[in-house]
């Protein structure tokens, strides 16, 4: 049973930056510790790595946080904890300046100065960005420094399945048991196909987002929302599940899972919405026109598809100086050329649609980003710190992530030494269980979970969609778990166990929640 100080379970910026932070302090202390960091793919498989658009902080002179501050609270319709935004938004320079240390490389003006961008929702330039791949960028200059640390384990391919809490030793936890623990984790060794035992005094959760319940979405295969559901099995508070982000652009590309992302960044360089004749439309839903918060811009192209009856709506960038573009966003000029045989910047409209692309809520945590249970954190997409309230603003997320990544370090090393590990926690217990003949369930069932959660609870809902959502997501539930019981665990079998609770929280959310605010849209709450 290997027995670790620290487990990191994700690779992603919040995972890689916490432990990198950690690993960094215990060196330049000369201290011993064992840090673990899993990841259940290869090691840059996570959402991060395809972050495009960049990273959002006060950075030149004209700015200022009072800006940052109040454009973060009006996207988020004044639901986001206003304490929470000013440290997030205050912190943020000096954090972006360890990403720098750390060798991520932020383009640059000629006059050397970094060359900040605006997205949807910024009233000033305050985008830091690596042309239209920045995710990669701080994905990879992260990967680089966590690997130079000898007290860090790297485990790739290993599937985090629960984490170890005293219900492990037999005590019934509720919401409310006092004192409830985290000891670590069972993870299945992807390679063995064996479940083993990771004891941990601390762990922290940076599994990122759900897209994978939805049928259309930016995020990566990996993104089935594994943390929030372990924590909300282990008995943690999960919160704000209802406000889930549709990012406005996605490339139209019927079937294609995940949906190629068109930076929002592209409309703060002046590409515009248009419908197919051409005329613009985004003057009837708000006065930012394009460069509105994503949740009106999402539900404007939604109302436009609707009453056009058309399934996509068009970015148009052809008046836009080609070569300065392709300059800027040279990935996605290349993939619409090479995909779709678009020319962009010469006589092509870019086709877009809405598709999932960020959970706002998640596993709540404290702002030190603790959450409901002892030793166990949360940082990143995955946990909800009160930041984004009902919608994030462009570019706060890689943002949240190095700050509460921080944070969570901070209290870890304060904490650090107060989890004794009890010596009878038992092993994975799979007596009874077989190889599942027939993983076409699986696969069946996977595909209406998406569909309930296209369908019926997407960017418009109402009360007899989340009901029949409810429903039908029931039906699933009584017959996977049985499935579940039944089997030898495997990362698809595990992973729709997950999804499936993420979508019940999605839907039990959403139909609590009485108020229309930021992306959380009910047509029978409109009075
Ligand atoms: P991730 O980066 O998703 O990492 C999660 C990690 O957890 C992965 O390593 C994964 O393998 C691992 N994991 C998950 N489950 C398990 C398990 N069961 N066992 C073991 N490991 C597991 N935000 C911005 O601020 N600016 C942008 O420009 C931007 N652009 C984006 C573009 C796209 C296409 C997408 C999809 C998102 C974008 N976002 C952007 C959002 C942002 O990228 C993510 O919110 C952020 O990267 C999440 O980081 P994270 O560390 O929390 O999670
Ligand atoms: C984008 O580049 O449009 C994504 C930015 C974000 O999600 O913050």
């Amino acid at each position: 049973m290997p027995k670790y100080d620290f487990l990191v379970i994700g690779s992603g910026i919040a995972g890689l930056s916490y432990t990198a932070k950690l690993a960094q302090h215990f060196e330049d202390k000369g201290q011993d510790v064992k840090i673990a960091i899993l990841t259940k793919t290869i090691a840059e498989e996570s959402n991060t790595k395809y972050a495009q658009g960049g990273i959002a902080t006060v950075w030149n002179e004209e700015d200022s946080f009072q800006k940052h501050i109040e454009d973060t609270m009006i996207a988020g319709d004044f639901l986001s904890d206003r304490h929470v935004v000013e440290i997030v938004v205050k912190e943020a320079p000096e954090r972006l300046q360890e990403l720098i240390d750390y060798g991520t490389e932020f383009d640059k003006k000629q006059d050397g100065s970094y060359d900040l961008v605006k997205e949807g929702g910024h009233s000033d330039f305050r985008i830091l960005h690596h042309k239209d791949s920045t995710g990669n960028e701080i994905e990879r200059a992260l990967l680089a420094k966590v690997k130079s640390f000898k007290s860090v384990d790297f485990f790739t391919h290993y599937f985090a399945i629960d984490l170890i809490t005293q219900h492990h030793l037999g005590v019934k936890l509720t919401k409310d048991t006092p004192d409830k623990r985290c000891f670590g984790a069972y993870v299945l060794n992807t390679y063995t196909g064996k479940v083993e035992t990771f004891l941990s005094k601390t762990t922290l959760l940076a599994t990122g987002g759900i897209g994978q319940v939805y049928q259309s979405t930016t995020n990566p295969t990996i993104a089935t929302g594994d943390g929030i559901s372990m924590a909300y099995r282990a008995k943690a508070l999960v919160t704000g599940m209802e406000f889930i982000q549709f990012h406005p652009t996605s490339l139209y590309q019927p079937g294609k899972k995940p949906s190629f992302l068109i930076s929002e960044a592209v409309r703060g360089h002046g590409g515009i919405l248009k419908n197919k004749d051409e005329s613009t439309f985004m003057e009837k839903y708000d006065p930012r026109l394009s460069l509105a918060p994503r949740d009106i811009v999402a539900r404007a192209i939604d109302s436009e598809m609707k009453k056009n009856g058309v399934d996509h709506v068009y970015l148009d960038t052809r008046h836009l100086e080609a070569e300065d573009f392709k300059h800027h966003f040279p990935m996605i000029y290349s993939y619409c050329k090479d995909n779709l045989g678009l020319d962009i910047t010469g006589n092509d409209m870019i086709p877009v649609v809405p598709a999932q692309h960020y959970l706002c809520g998640g596993i709540k945590v404290n702002e030190w980003g603790q959450t409901t249970i002892n030793f166990l954190y949360a940082a990143g997409e995955c946990s909800s710190t009160g930041l984004h309230g009902a919608n994030r603003l462009a570019s706060n997320s890689l943002l949240e992530a190095i700050v509460y990544a921080d944070r969570a370090f901070l209290k870890t090393i304060e904490e650090f030494g107060n989890n004794p590990l009890p010596d009878n926690i038992p092993d994975w217990n799979d007596e009874g269980t077989t190889h599942p003949e027939e993983l076409v369930l699986v696969t069946e069932m996977t595909r209406e979970l998406e569909s309930i959660m296209s369908n019926y609870v997407g960017i418009v809902r109402t009360n007899r969609r989340l009901k029949r959502a409810y429903d039908r997501l029931e039906l699933i539930f009584i017959e996977h778990e049985e499935l579940y019981r039944q089997s030898k665990v495997s990362v698809r079998i595990c992973e729709l166990r997950n999804m499936i609770n993420v979508a019940y929280l999605i839907i039990k959310q959403a139909i609590a929640q009485k108020e229309n605010r930021g992306l959380h849209y009910n047509l029978d709450n409109i009075k």
